[in-house]
């Protein structure tokens, strides 16, 4: 359902937990999804006031783990990468604002079998096929955001883009080299590519935020315990998002999403274990990360079609 400037019409029709996004690009948190009526409504009122074309869509509201499938396109074929899970609630128990994502892990071990050939199947590759039928041919990467409700997957969008911070897991597990792959998409050889080569490892990424994201974040604040990272033999390693040096060339928190440390082991378990003793040894002053990035998978807690 999608109100221009007709503030609230939808939430009075439709039943709690209410969804409302502001169909603009908002960095993820464009949406409030709650059951007071009033705070739906509120939200959408504060996106019709951003004046112009501001347009406000009020979903239907989709029980069951959310996943993302980035697939790699020609214009005619479709490769699905990995799939992996992102957390874009700020708090644990995913409390809290909406945020660009606080972490992520794949594979996941509790998704059906098959669920990526499906989601290409049923989704992907009808979208680019339609593309091309139009004269409008999709190169790229096509990011399918899933929820895998008791109804069956479910699209909650699309992105034409890599996300973040799910790519952090999925190209880190990626043998086949990414390189050759993205080539292919943008010459229209995807179809001759090699089968994609995986890491059988886990990996999970933690997303280390400065003070106050994802409202306004603090940016200046000296950041350290990087170097002790990379030395530690752990394997794990840090990717720098919202960083920059100041004028003494020493290393400042310069964004909402500072960075995020990635780490692999033979279960999740490991991982993310490597992983928080990782994070632990970044010193931001305020700064904030999840704990619980990967646990409910960890300990067998996710089945599609349940709500986490
Ligand atoms: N992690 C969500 C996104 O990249 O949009």
């Amino acid at each position: 359902m999608h109100h221009r400037g007709a503030g609230g019409r939808g939430a009075r029709r439709v039943r709690p937990p209410h969804v409302v996004k502001d169909d603009g690009l908002a960095a993820g948190k464009g949406v409030v999804v709650t059951d007071d009526r009033e705070a739906a409504l509120e939200h959408a009122r504060a996106c019709l006031t951003r004046g112009g074309d501001a347009t406000v869509v009020v979903e239907d509201y989709l029980d069951g783990p959310e996943a993302s499938l980035f697939c790699l396109c020609d214009g005619t074929t479709v490769v699905p990468l990995a799939l992996a899970q992102d957390f874009k609630r700020v708090g644990e128990g995913d409390e809290g604002p909406n945020t660009g994502g606080m972490g992520a892990y794949s594979p996941l071990d509790w998704a059906p079998e098959g669920l990526a050939e499906d989601v290409v199947a049923r989704v992907a590759q009808p979208t680019v096929d339609e593309m091309a039928a139009r004269g409008t041919p999709f190169v790229g990467v096509l990011y399918v955001g899933l929820a895998l409700t008791s109804r069956g997957p479910k699209v909650v969008e699309f992105n034409v883009r890599f996300g973040d911070p799910e790519t952090q897991v999925v190209l880190v597990r990626l043998e086949t080299p990414l390189g050759a792959l993205l080539l292919a998409a943008a010459t229209g050889e995807l179809a001759g590519s090699p089968e994609l080569r995986w890491s059988p490892q886990h990996a999970v990424t933690v997303v280390v935020a400065s003070s106050g994201y994802p409202g306004t974040p603090r940016t200046g604040d000296p950041l350290f315990g990087l170097e002790q990272i990379s030395a530690d033999g752990s394997g794990a390693s840090v990717l720098h998002a919202g960083t920059a040096l100041d004028e003494q060339g020493a290393l400042v928190s310069a964004g909402g999403r500072v960075l995020s440390v990635v780490a692999l082991g033979d279960d999740l378990a490991s991982a993310r274990r490597t992983v928080y003793e990782a994070v632990d040894r970044v010193d931001l002053p305020g700064s904030h990360h999840r704990r619980d990035i990967a646990l409910a998978a960890e300990r067998g807690q996710v089945q599609a079609g349940d709500q986490q």
